[in-house]
């Protein structure tokens, strides 16, 4: 399938792996790459630049294919070294980037000159101008049911695609909910030119991470995201467990006297002992509330080409897709 987002990147299907913490290593990032989507490194779980430089390197020996790396500014406890970060990147001959979380004006010079594409996650559409306006040359716009942060608007993708349809002119993919072959649809018809996935990445045989988060996310409904932070605008879908229930709780107790500190325990430091050790409750982790559609842990190319089959399968009509002949895989 061609889109203008499939020319942009130089890929086969429009379909991204959106950065993850503690999820998005080579691994992953190869694994989806050379299933035909855009795969990509989370910048920021390399501890070091020269960690990131690694982590690019080893990416490359198990593609040969266009892959990305994830920059997220977000409010952080310490400052990372994003210069550090952008030069690996540069010197690594990495040809995409996310940026999420803030303006990523400052850094576009430093990556575009280095004919690095760079697509912009925003979840409203007034960032999303804002995107363009600085020359970006795409966004991920990210409804507010995604998994991570999903920002203080909470417009879901129903209304936020079209709005960003009607508004924008680079292109953008659809990011928040999108599972399978009928979401890349939707998604196209809303006017996205592909999708973003998170949370179905995860639940995949390449993603390096604990089973036990794979299998909550197969075990999980829609109804099991809560979301946390949202006293401190700071926004993040998360999977409900003991942690994000005493979250909660403390976030009811202090109302907005709530600082981050009071919370400390359950959002800080957490990932690896989440994702690498498999300690469900050891704190808040982001999951979106498309773990309701999550319902096996297939190897990642199956899981990309059977998205793209039941999307010509909807299209042309042969034999669309219903919940009676939608067949987990793996
Ligand atoms: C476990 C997990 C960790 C994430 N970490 C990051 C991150 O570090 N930076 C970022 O920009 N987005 C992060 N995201 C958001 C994803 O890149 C993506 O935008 C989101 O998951 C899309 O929604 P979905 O989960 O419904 O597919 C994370 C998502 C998940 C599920």
């Amino acid at each position: 399938m061609k889109t203008r987002i499939t020319e942009l990147f130089g890929i086969e299907h429009p379909i991204i792996q959106g950065g993850m913490h503690y999820v998005g290593f080579a691994e992953l990032a190869a694994a989806v790459s050379n299933a035909g989507g855009l795969g990509m490194i989370t910048g920021l779980t390399q501890r070091t630049p020269d960690d990131l430089a690694r982590e690019i390197r080893r990416c490359r020996e198990m593609t040969d294919k266009p892959f990305g790396v994830n920059l997220t500014f977000l409010p952080m406890v310490n400052a990372p070294d994003y210069p550090g970060y952008i030069r690996a990147i540069v010197e690594g001959g990495v040809k995409a980037v996310e940026t999420a979380g803030n303006n990523p004006q400052k850094y576009l010079p430093a990556l575009q000159e280095a004919g690095i594409k760079v697509i912009h996650k925003c979840t409203a559409v007034r960032h999303a101008l804002k995107a363009e306006a600085i020359g970006c040359d795409a966004v991920s716009v990210d409804g507010f049911e995604c998994g991570g942060h999903p920002g203080e608007d909470d417009v879901p993708n129903f209304i936020l695609l079209p709005r960003a349809a009607q508004a924008l002119k680079i292109p953008f993919v659809a990011s928040g909910g999108m599972a399978d072959g009928r979401s890349l649809i939707a998604a196209l018809s809303l006017g996205a030119d592909g999708i973003n996935m998170g949370t179905r990445f995860v639940a995949t045989k390449e993603a390096p991470v604990h089973e036990n988060v794979k299998q909550a996310i197969v075990a999980a409904s829609e109804l099991d995201t809560r979301l946390v932070m949202r006293p401190l605008r700071n926004t993040e879908r998360v999977l409900r467990n003991a942690a994000v229930d005493r979250l909660l709780q403390k976030e009811q107790a202090l109302g907005s006297s709530i600082k981050f500190e009071d919370i400390v325990e359950e959002v800080a430091g957490v990932y690896p002992r989440i994702m690498k050790a498999g300690e469900m409750d050891a704190g808040a982790w982001s999951c979106g509330m498309v773990a309701g559609l999550i319902h096996d842990v297939p190897v990642v190319k199956d899981l990309i080409d059977r998205i793209m089959r039941e999307a010509n399968e909807i299209v042309t009509g042969v034999a669309p897709v219903t919940q009676d002949t939608w067949t987990p895989l793996g």
